[in-house]
């Protein structure tokens, strides 16, 4: 873990994912600025986060640029079709910086991609944010898996793909926080693969009854 606190921005903080990554790495080393279009659910996140761990160091923001301007590392907790506007708004405060996509790209009624199958919606965001360095990350976990990381004794695994080594570390630190088991891939191009994982998860829970505790478990000597 870096000696130096970092700040994590996360745009839709108040949503599913977003709370759930709120709640669970705050008890890191971390600062955290939350946004989300709809101000009225940050207050009692902020509330949540601060019973859990009172001395976090937690901030609601009014706006996704000032969020993402203080930030080390921004987190997208927004559906992918909301994430090109909020890469219009942030892309002059984001040059260098670690964002996580953590999109899966799939319709209103879970029933196909919205992302042409040679393209992730990890690589249109790194597309929008060319100076960024996109990791995806936290995609193939569901919001539920954060308050139960481990089941039958083994960790969830949960799967990093970016093309910059140290950006992939640090998410790793982000997952390692959260509790569950990071696997590392060398490159972004294989979040094409992850988001589609997901989206075969969403198909095998539906089909076999499975509740949203679910995910995926590489096994290895
Ligand atoms: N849910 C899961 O288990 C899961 C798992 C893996 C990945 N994901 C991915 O995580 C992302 C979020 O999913 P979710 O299930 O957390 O959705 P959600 O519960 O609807 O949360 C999204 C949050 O973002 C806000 N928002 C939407 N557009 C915004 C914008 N332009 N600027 C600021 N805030 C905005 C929403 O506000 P409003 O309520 O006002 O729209 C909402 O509070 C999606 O890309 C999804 O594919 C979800």
């Amino acid at each position: 873990m870096p000696i130096t606190k970092q700040t994590i921005a996360i745009i839709g903080a108040g949503g599913s994912m977003g709370s759930a990554i709120a709640i669970h790495v705050a008890g890191g080393n971390y600062r955290l600025l939350l946004f989300d279009q709809d101000s009225g659910k940050l207050p009692r996140l902020k509330e949540e986060i601060q019973q859990q761990y009172p001395n976090a160091d937690v901030k609601a923001m009014d706006c996704a640029h000032d969020c993402s301007w203080e930030a080390d590392i921004i987190i997208l907790a927004i559906p992918h079709d909301q994430e090109k506007q909020i890469a219009d708004k942030i892309r002059d405060v984001a040059t260098q910086k670690v964002v996580v996509s953590i999109a899966n790209p799939v319709d209103e009624d879970f029933s196909e991609l919205t992302t042409d199958p040679n393209i992730s919606a990890a690589e249109e965001l790194q597309q929008w944010l060319p100076h960024s360095k996109v990791v995806k990350a936290f995609n193939t976990t569901f919001a539920a898996d954060f308050e139960q990381p481990v089941l039958d004794g083994q960790k969830f695994d949960s799967f990093i793909a970016g093309n910059d080594e140290q950006a992939i570390e640090t998410v790793t630190e982000l997952i390692e926080t959260v509790g569950f088991n990071p696997i590392k891939i060398d490159d972004l191009v294989f979040s094409r693969t992850l988001e589609r994982m997901q989206f075969l998860l969403l198909k095998i829970i539906h089909r076999n009854d499975y509740q949203r505790l679910a995910g995926w478990k590489v096994l290895h000597n």
